[in-house]
């Protein structure tokens, strides 16, 4: 199966990802032997923490893009926002790089939050016409009840998990939390937030033949190939027999 990584921080000096072009190579080639084969590359952007000029984005974007072809990975370009006030507003006027060029919008909140901030917030860019996608649910502590994560996807928003946190990586509570999720079928990305090639690395191939023994193929089709793709034919078009 092509895996689709929709959450990764592979561009090279523009946040807490790669520091050098070398390192970032040995991340996308871990990728691939991971088994995947396409991936949106989200550098972060959060106010007074990461900024990076959209002018550095774009030149380690194009570069890595290069690389990654060269390598069979098809890459593009996304951001994972750190919630902040402006957001929405920032999103319309186009100030940063969607999800591959579509109206997803991978968006980040801090683990203390509460449940009305997340809510307020996708409210917002459902309202503006965006589809929000909640990165790494199982990191915010107001949304531990399957019952409120049902009322996010009901407002609209779609929900991402790490694989490492599947994995078990983040702990067995929180293990145990995301296969709740899964069995209530409240999860539509799998991902793996991949920011180096030792911490936090490509571990898409392990997770999906961890989650198919237990929930079958199709269900890792969904997450891991069909979902993703969905963000790709947005951005681009509908690309029929990509996947
Ligand atoms: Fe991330």
């Amino acid at each position: 199966m092509k895996l689709v990584d929709i959450h990764c921080h592979l561009i090279p000096r523009v946040d807490d990802g790669p520091e050098t072009v070398e390192e970032a190579g040995k991340v996308l080639a871990a990728m691939y032997d991971e088994g995947v084969r396409v991936a949106i590359a989200t550098p972060h952007y959060r106010p007074h923490m990461f900024e990076a000029p959209a002018e550095r984005i774009e030149k380690y974007y194009q570069l890595m893009k290069k690389a990654a072809e060269a390598k069979g990975i098809r890459l593009y370009l996304g951001c994972e926002f750190y919630r902040y006030a402006e957001m929405a507003a920032d999103i319309e006027a186009g100030k940063h790089p969607l999800m591959a060029g579509s109206d997803y919008v991978l968006i980040e909140f801090a683990p203390d939050d509460t449940f009305l901030t997340i809510r307020n917030h996708i409210y917002e860019l459902v309202a503006r016409g965006y589809n929000p996608i909640v990165a790494h649910i199982e990191r915010y502590d107001c949304c531990r009840m399957p019952d409120l994560v049902q009322e996010l996807r009901e407002l609209g928003a779609y929900i991402q998990v790490n694989a490492g946190a599947v994995l078990g990586g983040s702990g067995r509570k929180t293990k145990k939390y995301i296969k709740g999720l899964m069995d209530e079928d409240l999860v539509d990305f799998i991902a793996s937030d991949a920011h180096d090639g030792k911490r936090r690395k490509p571990n898409l191939g392990k997770c999906s033949a961890y989650v198919e023994r237990r929930y079958g193929r199709e269900y890792v089709h969904r997450v891991f190939v069909k979902n993703p793709l969905n963000i790709i034919k947005a951005g681009e078009g509908y690309e029929k027999g990509k996947d």
